[in-house]
């Protein structure tokens, strides 16, 4: 397959400088941030939201996170914001927190998906700070992947998937989070926390910084539609499978004299022969988290035909790579 040369560029003062330029002229930039990449297009450009359906063959409808360079600019964005939901950015922004608020009047229903509300995050990363800071305005970004497959964690992961659809890379170089943003729903004045998808802000974290529980899942009435909360999700081509940590020697052997070509996640990859490629990964679900992503597309290039993994703990950074896993090894068409 022929490819253009790549687009990536480091992301020197120029270059953020050109990322702004691109945004304001209504293209399609990837920018690293410290969950993974987004693709991001001006949010009040109707028509720059679109490409990024297009490009990513996301099916309309589904809302997206709206990007800001600090907290001042929320009240663009929401309103009625809560007293739970500041706290929350005092805490957390810039950092790897989503918080669903009410919109503000104005914000257009292409990046809301037609919803009363909008995502807003602060990136805690020095080049998508910077590419905001010179917009200027809010901007529109989804991880920086097809849709369905798995999110990209640095800019050769964008080149493969998205090279050909965006006007720059910006390389950061690898996402130090490696799991995307925790989305929180703040939208209603009743100060209650629901937590809609495990991220690289820990539950934990949350309730310290708020002194009381959260709540799992969206609220009853809600009608979000939300991806990254479908079973089959972040999908390597492989078939990902759930082990127990005593079972995966054995189902790896089982799998391999039945032809198939398999990875292993494992913090030890001395226990498997070399017919299995052991791919590192840390019990530490932090630097777990980090690695995860790359390591399902190391598979696939790999041409594996199965991931074997054992689920981590589901306590802090645990949770958000459980959840990735899970939706990873979900039913398939
Ligand atoms: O870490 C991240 O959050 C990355 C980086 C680029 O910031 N972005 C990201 O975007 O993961 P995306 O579009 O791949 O996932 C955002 C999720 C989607 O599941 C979307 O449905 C949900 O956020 N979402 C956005 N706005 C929402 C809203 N108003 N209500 C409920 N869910 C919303
Ligand atoms: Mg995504």
């Amino acid at each position: 397959m022929s490819r253009r040369p790549t687009n990536i560029c480091p992301a020197d003062p120029a270059h953020i400088t050109q990322a702004a330029e691109l945004l304001r002229a209504g293209k399609l930039v990837a920018i690293p941030t410290e969950t993974v990449y987004g693709l991001a297009a001006d949010a009040r450009n109707d028509a720059a939201v679109s490409a990024i359906f297009e490009a990513k063959k996301r099916p309309t409808g589904h809302p997206m996170i709206v990007h800001i360079a600090d907290v001042s600019a929320m009240e663009q964005w929401g309103q009625d914001v809560s007293t739970t939901a500041r706290q929350l950015a005092a805490h957390f922004w810039p950092g790897p927190l989503t918080m669903i608020v009410k919109r503000a009047p104005g914000v257009s229903d292409v990046v809301t998906g037609g919803l009363q509300t909008v995502g807003l995050r602060v990136p805690a990363h020095p080049v998508a700070l910077a590419v905001l800071g010179q917009f200027g305005g809010g901007v529109a970004a989804p991880s920086a992947n097809k849709h369905c497959a798995v999110s990209p964690t640095s800019a050769a992961h964008v080149q493969n998937d998205l090279g050909e659809e965006v006007a720059m890379i910006l390389d950061g170089g690898p996402c130090r989070v490696g799991v995307e943003s925790t989305i929180v729903d703040v939208s209603e004045p009743d100060d209650q926390v629901h937590v809609l998808r495990a991220g690289g802000v820990t539950i934990e974290a949350i309730e310290d910084a708020m002194g009381r529980k959260v709540l799992i899942g969206p609220r009853k009435q809600s009608k979000v539609r939300a991806p990254g909360t479908m079973a089959l999700h972040y999908a390597p081509m492989a078939q990902v499978v759930l082990c127990a940590p005593e079972a995966i020697a054995h189902t790896a052997r089982a799998l391999v004299r039945d032809g198939a070509r398999i990875a292993v996640l494992s913090d030890d990859p001395s226990a498997f022969d070399s017919k299995v490629l052991a791919l590192p990964f840390p019990q530490d679900a932090s630097a777990a988290a980090a690695l995860l992503f790359d390591q399902l597309r190391a598979a696939d290039k790999a041409g594996c035909t199965h991931i074997l993994a054992v689920l981590p703990d589901e306590t802090g950074m645990g949770r958000a790579v459980a959840d990735r896993l899970r939706r990873a090894a979900g039913p398939r068409s």
